[in-house]
Formats: structure tokens, sequence, C-alpha cells
């Protein structure tokens, strides 16, 4: 059945920060503004609140364009990325096969952003968004916070399947208003064919460099959520610039694991590590014989957590990375600055140390947790001590040997990068596991045993979990959903760790280069609470080999497409999944 139906398009007004900072500018500086402000307060802080389209436009660019303001932000975020953004070099170099975005040379293209004219100061800011946006780095963002307090929602939630006739095409998933549409054919939005305008828009999509991933990102899927049921996730192309979910790691008994994120579901580490203990024993004791993990939708969350979920699989390995950093003027003064002051310099052998005389297996994981964390916590991220040299296998001594002598050619820009290292949370697992040698349990699944199941939405420490699994261990991994007959990644975005502008300030502070007049022209301002700027300050390298994980492809071993039932029913495609067992 095909139907034409207009879209509306919706503004939502975020309500958290916005009473305090947002409403008495915009009294004093435009009448639409104001508007949504009184009306805004008229509705009572009513949380289906939507404000008109054209006062949001109006209020939005009623801020006018200040361009030595804007030289100053400019200059900033060269000089953060210059002294920091570790793919700086490599986002020159086109991508490779399977990979779609464009190469960008940020600093040629920022002083671009300087020579054009601009009628507001919110569409300049939009434009380094835009830009950062083409790196297809989801760690790398700039967010003025004058003018994120608007969702931007429509009233339909898409999805694609491959129908009867071998065609991909785009169906109704939901409707919030009309419930008779759903699954419904959309052929042509605003008169063009649907496939066209959703992959227009999932390529203006950060978050992978491969554009099936992008597309299922712009789409709607299922999340599970904590009790076991499923949400529809936040589909790109529904809700633009959504606040995050909240987090947590949920078990089915199928013999599915749902990974939705990496986050601990309490702040307590030992907790967290007991559950998923608890969660394989429940499968195990069920007579599971063979796991497949839903990474569907995951946005990643905590390093250490990633790491001993694959220890806990496969132990006696050490699930590490290994990672660099950018070597310039300004990260070197940080590294010489923190490590002359670093608490490290005389890191506790931990084959010395003895457990304390406890029977109880929590409290002896307690201390082992609190030991790991003592000896490899750092109160800095550019102190050296705290990192460990792989291959010498003991930590760096001096600033001089971690930095070493390593220039790259990247980007036609040859780049200094230091030692590669193995960061402390790397360590912090491998100490933890050292302690606490003999009490975990060793689960009987295999390689074989397990299948990895991703939509490409498998982000940042997610990524590490999958790429360790299917590449050291080689665990099957399906790509479900994406473009048809073409081969989609089963992770984005590893990156190797994001930074924010904000902690980089409290860092220079802290070890006074401020003050340093060597460093007067190399270091950037604080962006004084007007912008969140964030970057991938270290990257991480493929198993055994140079390729930088960011930039390297690697599509996932089997395909499966969405259809009416799976799209709707996880189950369904668990059950796909599982034939994959038999080949
Ligand atoms: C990248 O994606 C995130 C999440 O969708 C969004 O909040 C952010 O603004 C995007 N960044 C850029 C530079 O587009
Ligand atoms: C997910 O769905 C359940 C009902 O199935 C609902 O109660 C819950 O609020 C939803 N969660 C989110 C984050 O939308
Ligand atoms: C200032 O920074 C330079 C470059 O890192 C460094 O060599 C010098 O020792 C620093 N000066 C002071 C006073 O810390
Ligand atoms: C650094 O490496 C380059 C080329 O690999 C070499 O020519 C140079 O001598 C090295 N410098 C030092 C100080 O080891
Ligand atoms: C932040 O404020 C300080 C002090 O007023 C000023 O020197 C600096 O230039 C400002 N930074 C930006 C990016 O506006």
């Amino acid at each position: 059945m095909a139907k034409i139906m207009k879209l509306f398009l919706i503004f939502v007004l975020v309500i958290s920060l916005v009473e305090s900072t947002l409403i008495p500018r915009q009294t004093e500086n435009g009448d639409a503004c104001a508007r949504i402000s009184v009306d805004y307060k008229k509705s009572k802080g009513d949380p289906s609140f939507s404000a008109k389209y054209s006062d949001v436009k109006e209020c939005l660019d009623s801020i006018p364009y200040n361009r030595e303001l804007a030289e100053k932000i400019i200059e900033n975020v060269k000089k953060t990325l210059q002294g920091f953004y570790v793919f700086l070099s490599q986002a020159k170099e086109e991508p490779q096969p399977g990979f779609s975005f464009k190469a960008v040379d940020l600093i040629k293209e920022l002083d671009a952003l300087l020579l054009k004219d601009y009628t507001s100061d919110y569409r300049f800011m939009t434009d380094i968004n835009n830009l950062f946006s083409e790196l297809k780095d989801a760690h790398l963002n700039f967010i003025s916070l004058c003018y994120n307090h608007f969702i931007f929602k429509q009233q339909l939630y898409l999805y694609s399947v491959i129908n009867k006739d071998d065609i991909q095409i785009i169906k109704i998933f939901d409707d919030e208003i009309d419930h008779s549409t759903v699954d419904c054919e959309v052929t042509h939005i605003d008169g063009r064919p649907s496939m066209e305008v959703i992959k227009e828009f999932a390529d203006t999509i950060n978050k992978s460099k491969d554009a099936g991933a992008r597309f299922n990102i712009a789409l709607t899927a299922l999340k599970i959520n904590e009790n076991g049921g499923h949400n529809i996730s936040s589909s790109k192309f529904t809700i633009r610039n959504s606040l995050p979910e909240k987090s947590s790691i949920d078990y089915s008994l199928t013999g599915v694991v749902v990974i939705p994120n990496v986050m601990p579901s309490d702040s307590d580490f030992v907790n967290q590590m007991f559950e998923l203990q608890k969660g394989f024993k429940l499968l195990e004791d069920k007579g599971v014989q063979k796991l497949i993990f839903d990474f569907n939708e995951n946005g990643g969350g905590y390093v250490d957590l990633a790491l001993f979920f694959v220890f806990l699989l496969f132990p006696n390995s050490s699930p590490s990375f290994h990672n660099d950093m950018v070597v310039s003027e300004l990260s070197r003064a940080l590294f010489d600055a923190a490590t002359s002051r670093s608490i490290h310099e005389n890191s506790i052998d931990t084959t010395v140390i003895t457990p304390p005389p406890s029977f109880s297996i929590e409290s002896l994981t307690r201390w082992a947790v609190d030991t790991a964390n003592e000896v490899t916590d750092s109160s800095s991220n550019f102190d050296i001590f705290a990192f460990k040299d792989p291959l010498a296998d003991r930590h760096f001594h001096t600033v001089e040997e971690f930095i070493g002598n390593n220039t790259f050619v990247r980007g036609g820009t040859p780049t200094r990068y230091t030692t590669k290292f193995v960061d402390r949370h790397s360590q912090k697992i491998n100490i933890l596991t050292k302690l606490l040698a003999g009490n975990f349990k060793e689960y009987k699944w295999m390689s074989e045993d397990m299948i990895i199941l991703t939509n490409g939405n498998c982000g940042s420490s997610c990524s590490l979990i999958t790429q360790r699994m299917a590449e050291m261990f080689n665990v099957k991994t399906v790509g479900v959903g994406g473009y048809k007959d073409t081969p989609l990644s089963y992770a984005s975005f590893p990156g190797g760790m994001v930074y924010l502008d904000h902690a980089l300030n409290i860092e220079l502070e802290g070890l006074e280069l401020f003050k340093n007049e060597t460093l007067k022209d190399s270091l950037p301002s604080p962006f004084n609470n007007t912008v969140i700027m964030s970057f991938t300050l270290r990257e991480v390298y493929d198993v055994n080999d140079d390729r930088v994980l960011e930039f390297t492809y690697k599509p996932a071993k089997y395909r499966l497409y969405y259809d009416e039932q799976s799209a709707r029913d996880p189950s369904k495609l668990w059950l796909k999944v599982a034939k994959i067992f038999e080949q």
C-alpha cells in the first residue's frame, strides 16, 4: 500500500539547562526567543511542549555573527587539534575500500570558514560542527551550548526491508499519530525516492565510516531495555540531537547475551564484575551450548568493563590494545610536566603483593580492585609512568623513552607519535586478573560456540570487544541491515580514548602551563563555557600490525537483512543468526 502523507516537524524544547542560562539572554536578544520562553512558561513545563518552527528558526538566527569572536574560536579549535587530535594527519587520507567519507584537511577547512560571510553566530557554529561531522569520528565534537536546547522530532519511525521482488524499500515502523500507516511502504519523501533521501541524510551522521552502518543508525532499530523488553532506538532520522539514554546491562535466557552498552549498571565495578559472571553462569547452568552476542545499538562505555568481558570468555588472554598519541610541542610539555609530578615513579611490583587473609570471594575481589586501581590510577592522562611498553613488557622510565623516535607519514604529512603503549585500563585488568588468579570460573564455550551480531552501531568500547573477539579469537560476526548486497562493518569509531576540552584545560591549569611563556603561542585558551569540544586523544592499533583501527575496514563475515518480523522481534533475528552456527 502506498500512501502520501505530510511529515510534521516538531521542535521540542529541552528543559534541562534552559531555565537559568537561556531565558534571560533570549529576552534581551530577540523577540522569537522571548516568545518561546513565554510560551514555555505558560505551559508550566509541559514535557510535550513544542515550539513553532518559525520561532525556533528566528530565535537561533537572532544572535549576530561576530567576526572577532569567530577568529578566536577558530584559533582555539585549531590549537587544540594541532596539539592533541591524534587523527589530524590521517583524516587527510582517502578512505580504504569499504569505507565512505571525505578526506578532510581540518586546519585548512577551519581557516576557510573565516572567509565566509555569516548571517548569524548560529550558522557559523553549525558549520564547525558540520565540518567535524565529515570525519565520521563520533569522538570529535563541537557543541555550542547556546544552541543545543532544541530537539527535532517527527511522528514517523522508519525501517528498511528487502521486499519479495528482492528490492530494498523503506517502510513505516511506527507512527505516533496515525497507527494505520504502520508497515506502509514509504516510496517518496519530499517528492524524492525514499531510499535516496534516507541515504543522503544517513551520510551526514558522524558515527561510522561505513555507509551501511550510517543507514542503520538513521533508521529505527530495537534496543533491548533493562527489563528484557525492547524500545525503539532514537533513530537519527526521526529524532535528532537527542539526549543520551539511561544505561544498563541485561541478560536474556534464550542463550542470547544482549549487551546494549558497556556502562556499569551501578558505579561499582566489583558489583558489575559479579553481575557479568553471574549472567554467564546462569546461561551455563541452563545448559546453553551456543552464545549469540547481540551488540546492536551499543554506543560503548567503560574500557575496563569491555576488557574484563573479553577476559572472562577468553581467560589466559590479555585483551589489551596498543595505543599511541601525537607528539607536539604541547603534548610534549604535558608529558614533561605531568611526569615530573607523578606519584608512580616507584611503581609497585605486583608480584610481591600478598592478598589479605580473607575467605570471602567478594572481599578478596574488592581488595584486588582497590589494589589494581592504586597501582594504575593516575591523576593525569599525560603521566608516562602510568603506561607500559608492551614489547619490553615494562613501564617507561623517561619521557624521552616514551616519546621515542616514531615519525609516520599520514595524509601526506610526516607526524610524530609516541612509542606504542598499553594504557592503565588494560594494566588494571591484567593486575586484577593476576591477583584473583584461580578465582575465575572457566566457561566451556569456545570461539566456535559464539557469534557476534551487530548493525554496525557498536561504537567505542563496544567495538573494542567485538574487534578483539573477532580478530584475536576468530569469533564469527554477523552484520544486520545496511544496504543490500553490500558488506557491513561490525563496529564503528573504535577511537582509543576521547578527551574533553574542559578536562584538557584543568590539566593545563593544574600543571601551570598557562604561565609558561615558551608555550604562549601554541596554547589554546579556554572556551569559557560557551562550547563543549571533544576529540580523540589516543588511537588504538589492529592486532599484530600497524594499521590504525579507526581507519581499518572490518566487514562482518556474514550478512542478514531485516524483514517485517525480525525488525520488530529480535528473537526472530536471533533464530536466523543461530542457523549460522551450522555453516
Ligand atoms: C556526532 O553525533 C553525536 C550523536 O549523534 C551528536 O551529538 C554530535 O553533535 C555529532 N557531532 C558532529 C560534529 O556532528
Ligand atoms: C521502554 O519501553 C517501556 C515499555 O515497554 C517503557 O516503560 C520505558 O519507559 C521505555 N524506555 C525508554 C527509555 O523509552
Ligand atoms: C616551559 O615549557 C617548555 C617546553 O615544554 C619547557 O622546556 C620549559 O621547561 C617550561 N618552563 C617552565 C618554567 O616550566
Ligand atoms: C630517528 O629515526 C630516523 C629515521 O628512522 C633516523 O634517521 C634518526 O637518526 C633517528 N633519530 C634518533 C635520535 O634516534
Ligand atoms: C575566555 O575569557 C578570557 C578572559 O576573559 C579571554 O581572555 C579569552 O580570550 C576567552 N576565550 C574565548 C575563546 O573567548
